[in-house]
């Protein structure tokens, strides 16, 4: 007996991220709100997802958008109020949609009255809450510590005398997890979302959660060079990933496993090795789903791809569930890095890989980044450090819903620009558009639903060359076997193929039920989904 048998929504389920300011606004104040998401749960579910993750939506002075969270039990008004969160909880699962929520726990916003009280003395009860230190012997920062937004680490409070750490924006300080009263005030918050009906959790920043507690100076990288982000002129040996994280995340997941079928998904960035730690070890006592960024940051090439999904298969501990990200709010959009081609075979490989695929909102529709003018830059980092391409804001524009005037996103102006070409890309015209980028999301999603070897069957490479990349999706026996092939390259190009069968789709939406025997030819830039048999 195994227990593979059976699946989590979860696993066979598809996640979409949604960023909030962006994706509908119901009220014309520019910004998108919960409301806004409720309107939308019918095309989400005719596009076939299965979760939404949505990015924070808690109170908050929104110095990095809600990732600065002043209460982290209660909805910022622009996003709405707690009864639009209960009806998008019980919209969404009347519709077969799970809620997934952002918790940001590495720190808070400078405005919460935790922060207030800890920086109001250096004896009050709440002091240890953050982590203050003393100047360095000569004055200065404690150490050379650096913000992943540009400039030191640490801010110094005239009021005591010392300085404060944070990871991100000075109006983001970190919350002290060595701190007991810390861990459980923080494990009350996700019990409170929890027993509301959310079902799962997103943790922000997870692999930053504990520092090196001799506070000892980061080493310098070597293959730093003027021009790159100025972040990455250490290496934050002793900022993140230090052992003692895998304790507070164990801490998450038993409290997660008091619920029913809640997933735990951790944002982390670093190396394969180091992030399948995450799972939490044999028995997986850790986080359900640490992000997979690979494809993110992947060179888009064949060879390279294969290696690093026989690699990434290799890694993940007995029984842990993989899973993919193809983009999200930090990172410059799919049709942007591979182009417009490109971005429908990643959309195929995505959802036919082994794992949980989480989409981006708008990349269904073939969004790119939007050039912002300078008067309009809104994101804290490319005002920190501007000019590198590091900004945000282009891969966070408004949702393109229709043609008409603001995209059918909102009435009022909206709070970033909406793309140029909005006329033409967009929900309403792409939906009666058989050849669309949205017509592939869907018809993807739809074949994917419902044939237990895509959604969870074994994964089995196969050798191939060139800009050619393949491999087969294997269920049970009395299950489809698929075969999927996708041509990277901007040339036709062929590959045998050892059983026949016929094509289920193409990612230029023209050739299902070809027959495929023996050899199996692509177009440039085309993939294909085979379902293998007579
Ligand atoms: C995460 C978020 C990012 C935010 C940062 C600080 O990386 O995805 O948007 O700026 O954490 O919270």
């Amino acid at each position: 007996m195994t227990r593979t048998n059976h699946y989590l929504w979860w696993q066979r389920g598809t996640i979409y991220q949604v960023y909030p300011r962006s994706y509908q606004d119901s009220n014309d104040d520019g910004v998108g709100d919960l409301p806004g998401i409720v309107s939308r749960l019918d095309y989400l579910r005719w596009l076939g997802i299965d979760g939404v993750w949505i990015s924070p939506i808690y109170p908050s002075p929104m110095k990095d958008f809600g990732y600065d969270v002043a209460d982290y039990e209660a909805i910022h008004p622009l996003f709405g109020t707690l009864q639009d969160f209960d009806r998008l909880i019980a919209e969404a699962h009347a519709r077969d949609i799970k809620v997934i929520l952002d918790f940001v726990p590495n720190h808070s916003s400078d405005q919460h009255r935790w922060f207030v009280e800890s920086r109001s003395s250096r004896t009050n009860p709440k002091r240890d809450w953050y982590i203050w230190r003393d100047p360095a012997p000569g004055g200065g920062p404690p150490n050379n510590w650096l913000s992943c937004f540009g400039g030191s680490a640490w801010e110094f409070d005239t009021r005591t005398g010392q300085y404060y750490y944070h990871a991100f924006l000075k109006e983001q300080p970190d919350l002290n997890w060595r701190n007991p009263n810390v861990v459980e005030a923080m494990l009350g918050v996700l019990r409170f979302w929890l027993d509301r009906g959310v079902d799962g959790f997103r943790v922000d920043v997870l692999w930053h959660l504990i520092k090196d507690d001799r506070f000892i100076d980061n080493p310098p990288n070597e293959a730093w060079r003027e021009g790159m982000d100025p972040y990455q002129q250490l290496v934050p040996v002793h900022t993140t990933d230090r052992p003692e994280v895998h304790d507070i995340v164990h801490r998450m997941r038993r409290l997660f496993d008091e619920f029913d079928d809640r997933v735990l998904i951790g944002e982390i960035y670093l190396p394969v090795e180091r992030l399948v730690q995450y799972y939490g070890g044999a028995d997986l006592a850790g986080a359900h789903l640490p992000f997979n960024f690979q494809l993110i940051n992947a060179s888009w090439d064949a060879r390279h791809l294969a290696k690093m999904i026989f690699e990434y298969e290799n890694a993940i501990p007995q029984g842990g569930w993989p899973n993919w990200v193809l983009g999200n709010h930090d990172q410059h959009r799919i049709v942007t890095r591979v182009g417009p081609a490109q971005a429908r075979v990643a959309a195929m490989l995505l959802l036919t890989l082994r794992g949980t695929p989480t989409m981006y909102y708008g990349d269904e529709i073939g969004m790119h980044d939007v050039p912002i003018p300078r008067e309009r830059i809104q994101d804290p980092f490319e005002k920190n450090v501007p000019g590198r391409g590091l900004g945000r804001d282009p891969e966070r524009t408004p949702m393109q819903w229709c043609a008409r005037e603001k995209a059918g996103f909102t009435g009022g102006e909206p709070w970033l620009p909406i793309a140029d070409d909005y006329r033409e890309v967009n929900v309403e015209m792409e939906r009666d558009d058989p050849c669309s980028m949205l017509a592939l999301y869907q018809r993807l999603l739809s074949l994917r639903r419902g044939e237990p070897a895509l959604e969870v069957g074994r994964f089995e490479p196969l050798d191939t060359d060139g800009d050619m990349l393949a491999y087969i999706r294997r269920g049970r026996e009395a299950e489809s076997t698929f075969l999927i092939a996708l041509n990277l390259g901007a040339r036709p190009q062929g590959m045998r193929v050892d059983e026949p069968g016929a094509i289920a789709l193409s990612t230029h939406l023209d050739r299902a039920g070809e027959r495929v025997d023996q050899t199996l030819e692509l177009r440039a830039d085309e993939g294909v989904i085979v379902r293998i048999g007579r």
